[in-house]
């Protein structure tokens, strides 16, 4: 008698517990877009009903989920947005399409971005941004478009990126990089255009030996003056 009342005692509360667990991970990723929302300044209101009072962030504009109540696209591009990005935006871990192209946007690039692994496409295009790009984006390995052309991004690209091998379009324009272009791995499809107007790149790829390498063809031999 007392065993069957524990037992379904045990068998209430776990109904009981079940959808308040199942809110709580719903919440968490409100939660780190409500993050965003507080760290952006948002002049034009487009970001007014992100509510962090609803279940989930699913009816928030610009916000898309799947079935099961996880984002999976951010599409923010061309909303006078400004002030940084939060370390919080890598808890989505569903994201497919972070898209913020086109605001004001400055602050570094979180290397939290790195654990969105299944991130398609990351448009930071035409903002602030300043810093390095994180070494932790070579881990986005269904990545297919990386943009991050027209920022002030500096230090080199980072060699991981060469092991996306679904990489089929980057743009790294229009920066201050420096440093070795790579042109292996995933890189190796990738043209100058891609690279452009950075303060200090070089290698093969944009045909600029780097300092202290063997230029790519041998000096003329020295001939001494009769
Ligand atoms: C960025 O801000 C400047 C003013 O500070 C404004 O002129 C410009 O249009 C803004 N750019 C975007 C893309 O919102
Ligand atoms: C991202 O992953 C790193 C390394 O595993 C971890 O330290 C960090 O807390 C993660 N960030 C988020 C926002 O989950
Ligand atoms: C990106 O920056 C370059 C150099 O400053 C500029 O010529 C170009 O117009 C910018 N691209 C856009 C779409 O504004
Ligand atoms: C590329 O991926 C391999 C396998 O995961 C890893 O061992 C290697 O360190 C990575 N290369 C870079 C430059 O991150
Ligand atoms: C590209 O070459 C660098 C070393 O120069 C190496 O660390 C990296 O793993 C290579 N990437 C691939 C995809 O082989």
């Amino acid at each position: 008698m007392e065993h069957y009342k524990v037992l379904a005692l045990g068998f209430v509360s776990l109904i009981l517990l079940l959808p308040s667990l199942w809110l709580v991970s719903a919440n968490m990723e409100g939660d780190a877009l409500h993050s965003l929302r507080t760290s952006l300044q948002d002049p034009n209101n487009v970001l007014q009903s992100w509510d962090p009072t609803l279940v989930n962030p699913c009816t928030w504009f610009h916000v898309t989920c799947n079935n099961d109540n996880s984002v999976v696209r951010v599409d923010l591009g061309h909303a006078a947005l400004s002030g940084t990005l939060v370390p919080q935006l890598g808890l989505l871990k569903n994201l497919q399409y972070l898209e913020l192209y086109s605001n004001n946007i400055s602050g570094v690039i979180p290397s939290d971005l790195g654990n969105l692994t299944s991130l398609v496409s990351l448009d930071l295009y035409l903002n602030r941004f300043s810093g390095p790009i994180p070494d932790t984006l070579g881990k986005l390995s269904k990545l297919r478009f990386l943009r991050l052309n027209n920022n002030s991004l500096s230090g080199p690209i980072p060699m991981s990126l060469t092991n996306i091998s679904s990489l089929q379009v980057l743009d790294l324009s229009n920066n201050h990089l420096s440093g070795v272009v790579p042109d292996n791995g995933s890189f190796s499809l990738f043209t100058p255009i891609s690279f452009a107007n950075n303060l200090d790149l070089c290698g093969p790829v944009i045909g600029r030996p780097c300092p202290g390498s063997p230029p790519f063809s041998p000096p003329p031999p020295f001939a001494p003056p009769c």
